[in-house]
């Protein structure tokens, strides 16, 4: 299989992690490459439901390594507790099939405090953030003030590096937000317990990914959130706080363009968006309901109701020019069975007073049947099957993996290279 950019083309949840579960089968290695645990990937395989914040869809294929490269924030932490979860479930990660980059930055706790009080200051105009210290870290890394996973490994290097940068957070949480401050050496004990723990996991991601590309194999880089959640080309400011989209894998993986020979986008047969921002094509009342309902819309890592809306035309043309997009996936469209017209916004006029963007939409056939059993694009209703091929040809990019519910096996392909 060729080396594949998955990303989500809408505002995040649009199924990235069971669409990287199913290709990964044919990957080598599967490589996170920005964001952290603000991202819930979920997988369902032989009915066992598994939700993935740091370590890579691919971890349920003994034969695919995973690798968290050095774009993505860690909380070691959360890490720790994903790895006692797969432990517990009876697949322990070998240290050889799970490697964490060193140069990863590290979220700290100060980094959750600051990122849960800034919103709480700002009350009903917050970002609506995960509250997962993302934000805190990564403008901590770039202010070059980070500390790596790499550094947890040397006790005395890491006290000395928390003694510049603790005080001016000490004096943040106690004088701006009057919260407690934390004790140098306190926390330094607890990041370097980390550090223990995590040590057999800790390495060289580009090694191992340039190692793989060079016998051969085929990298999987697996992106979090979406293209409009991007801290450039998303909805700003209302967006993370990494890059998102495709390019993002080249820095935060550690690979050149010319490595990348594929860009699959997922999306949804409709949209979804949670925390605040724009969204045009959101629904309100009883339809937005039971896309919340029937597609159990709720974050996978907060548990907040996701806004629901109708499938964007334009979002998605974008996204595939932000992306460079080969390919598309689409999921959920079982969601959208019983439903007898599907609106889906084709353009936008503006509204003449403020200019805001105001959806038109064109109504698509709906279809009664239950299609979460189909197991081949054949059988699909004609008119689901009428709903693809007229959305792929709005958007441009074909449609070549359709997924018809949570499971590994509701998966229908379409085109060549998936199969081999
Ligand atoms: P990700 O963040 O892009 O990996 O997506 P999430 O895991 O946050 O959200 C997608 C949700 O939809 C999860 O609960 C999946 O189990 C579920 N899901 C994925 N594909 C399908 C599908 O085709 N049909 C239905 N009904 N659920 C799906
Ligand atoms: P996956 O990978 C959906 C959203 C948050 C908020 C904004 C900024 O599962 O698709 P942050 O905590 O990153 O500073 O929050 O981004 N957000 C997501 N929305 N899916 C995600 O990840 C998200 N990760 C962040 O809700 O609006
Ligand atoms: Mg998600």
């Amino acid at each position: 299989m060729p080396n594949i950019v998955v990303v989500g083309t809408q505002w995040g949840d649009e199924g990235k992690g069971k669409v990287v579960d199913v290709l990964s089968r044919h990957c080598d290695a599967v490589i996170r490459f920005q964001g952290g645990n603000n991202a819930g990937h979920t997988l369902v395989v032989d009915g066992i439901k598994s939700i993935f914040h740091l370590i890579p869809s691919g971890i349920l294929r003994p034969s695919c390594r995973c690798v968290i490269g050095p774009g993505v924030v860690v909380d070691p932490e959360v890490l720790l507790g994903e790895i006692d979860k797969l432990i517990e479930a009876g697949r322990p990660p070998e240290p050889g099939q799970l490697l964490v980059s060193s140069q990863a930055h590290v979220i700290l706790p100060y980094h959750c405090d600051l990122d849960r009080l800034r919103e709480r200051a700002l009350g009903g105009q917050g970002i609506g953030t995960t509250k997962r210290g993302i934000g805190p870290c990564y403008e901590d890394k770039v202010a070059r003030r980070g500390i790596r996973l790499g550094d947890l490994m040397h006790r005395s290097a890491l006290q000395a590096r928390l003694q510049v940068v603790l005080p001016e957070k000490n004096r943040m949480l106690t004088e701006w937000y009057g919260a407690p401050a934390y004790d140098l050496d306190e926390l330094v004990d607890r990041m370097v317990s980390f550090g223990e723990r995590l040590a057999p996991y800790l390495g060289d991601a580009i090694e191992l990914v340039h190692g793989v590309l060079e016998r051969g194999g085929s990298v999987l880089f697996e992106g979090a959130q979406g293209t409009f959640l991007d801290v450039d080309h998303g909805t700003y400011p209302y967006v993370t706080s990494s890059s998102t989209v495709a390019g993002g894998a080249c820095a935060g993986a550690g690979v050149g363009p010319t490595d990348i020979d594929e860009v699959i986008g997922i999306v949804k047969a409709y949209t979804t968006r949670v925390g605040a921002g724009p969204f045009p094509t959101e629904v309100q009342g009883e339809s937005g309901e039971r896309l919340r309902r029937v597609g159990q819309e709720f974050g996978a890592t907060t548990g907040r109701p996701r806004r629901c809306g109708w499938f964007d035309v334009p979002l998605i043309r974008r996204a595939a020019r932000l992306n460079g997009l080969t390919r598309l996936a689409m999921t959920k469209l079982d969601v959208l069975s019983g439903l007898p017209k599907i609106p889906v916004c084709v353009r936008y006029e503006r509204d003449p007073t403020d200019g805001s963007p105001i959806p038109v939409y064109t109504e698509f056939e709906g279809w009664s049947q239950d299609i979460t059993q189909c197991t081949s694009f054949e059988q699909l209703p004609p008119a689901c099957v009428a709903y693809i091929k007229e959305l792929q040809e709005l958007v441009g990019v074909s449609i070549e993996l359709i997924s018809v519910g949570p499971g590994r096996e509701q998966t229908l392909l379409r085109g060549s290279f998936f199969t081999t």
